[in-house]
């Protein structure tokens, strides 16, 4: 709980002196500007004018996903912070509009709209859940504004266009990860699926998942779905238990899979659940209890890693936010970095040249992984596997591309 603190309180302290300015106050109902938050250098007007450069930021700062709003924010604030006291980037400071998309895509495209028109960022940063990147870069694409998801692996994003780039793996990678996990090591052959179909990363992951599983002679007995925020998941957790999976492949948000643990475990389903990067989040530990003690999830990062980068952004946001960063925050760190150095490459601050100086990225020491960006925009970088235990996560294995 503690890393949140700062977050809510740097939100009261702009909310107020938006209060001041507008002598209203930024009402939480008032569209994407409600939770509005910029960076100090960020004063009036916006735009990139004088001696401040401006970038945007979607995020799910509250709603059920927002522990991946605040530590992407919390990741992005650091890179920012450092790459301004290092000098700024083209002999100027750099700040961050932030909008709030409360994890819904509506929210997130009208953001973007935002900051375009009206900001006019050079650059976007977000967002987490692949569904509200979509949306988010049918927008950017269409105005010629790179963006930079830091976290959203479903491959369509990037797909959207040429100005839309990611720092992370994309999906069909991440799913071939757990399906050889659940062959070679936890050697599974009957395993079901439990998927969100209000998500794009959740669909894409499980069409992997069972495709790759069956080329490596598994066999996935049933698929059940279920809604995001929906709150029962008896009647398909029965109907899995039925078919007697040796695993169940449940590529859904920490929010919902916390509770499909607890109900799975009470429903005498004891297999071991497997999931994606959607699991990580501190707040999974608080809704599962010990119910996903032993099971299995990939990521991009592990915080055991002793490379002394990682070790050094690890201790820096330890001071600054006061817990471990999860995947999110490194990503977020990452893909502010990457904005930064392109923009101090561009030969000037227009959307083709940002964009050309980010497509150039290589060998980038990012601290979720080096950073080469492919032709298609997307990074390739190796995964981790991490397994649940008391409160915490164990790292157990790497696997590269
Ligand atoms: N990859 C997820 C998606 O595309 C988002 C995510 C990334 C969530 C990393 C948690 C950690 O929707």
């Amino acid at each position: 709980m503690r890393r949140f603190a700062p977050m809510l309180l740097a939100a009261v302290a702009l909310l107020a002196s938006a209060c001041e300015k507008k002598t209203q106050p930024a009402a939480s109902g008032e569209g994407t500007k409600g939770g509005q938050t910029a960076q100090p250098a960020t004063t009036g007007g916006g735009g990139t004018q004088g001696d401040t450069i401006l970038l945007g930021e979607v995020g799910s700062l509250t709603g059920a996903q927002a522990t991946f709003g605040v530590s992407t924010r919390n990741g992005i604030e650091l890179a920012i912070k450092e790459a301004n006291e290092a000098g700024g980037v083209k002999g100027k400071k750099i700040a961050v509009r932030v909008y709030d998309d409360q994890g819904r895509p509506e929210e997130a495209a009208q953001a973007v709209t935002r900051l375009i028109t009206q900001d006019k960022v050079v650059l976007i940063l977000g967002e987490v859940a692949s569904s509200n990147s979509l949306a988010m870069a049918e927008k950017a694409q269409g105005a010629g504004v790179p963006m930079i998801t830091p976290s959203s692996t479903n491959p369509a994003v990037t797909q959207k266009g040429d100005y839309i780039f990611r720092v992370c793996f994309i999906d069909p990678f991440q799913g071939y990860v757990m399906a050889k996990f659940a062959r070679e090591n936890l050697k599974a052959e009957q395993v079901a699926i439990l998927q969100d179909n209000k998500s794009a990363y959740s669909i894409g992951l499980t069409e992997v998942f069972q495709r790759k599983f069956a080329e490596m002679g598994g066999k996935v007995t049933t698929t059940e779905s279920y809604s995001q925020g929906d709150t029962d998941f008896r009647a398909q957790l029965t109907a899995l238990k039925k078919a007697k999976p040796q695993a169940i492949y449940v590529p859904g948000y920490y929010s919902d899979v916390g509770v499909i643990a607890r109900q799975a475990r009470e429903l005498g389903l004891t297999v071991p659940l497997m999931g994606g990067d959607g699991w990580d989040s501190e707040k999974l530990f608080e809704l599962a209890g010990d119910a996903l003690n032993g099971s299995y999830f990939s990521n991009h990062y592990s915080p055991d890693n002793p490379d002394a980068k990682v070790q050094k952004f690890i201790a820096d946001y330890k001071k600054a936010y006061g817990g471990v960063p999860d995947a999110l925050a490194a990503l977020g760190y990452d893909s502010a970095k990457v904005a930064v150095a392109a923009i101090g490459k561009a030969k000037d601050l227009s959307g083709p040249a940002i964009r050309d100086a980010i497509a150039q990225t290589k060998d980038f020491p990012g601290v979720a992984g080096t950073i080469s960006l492919d032709e298609n925009r997307n990074a390739v970088k190796p995964a981790v596997i991490l397994k649940v235990g008391d409160g915490k996560t164990e790292f157990v294995t790497t696997i590269n591309p």
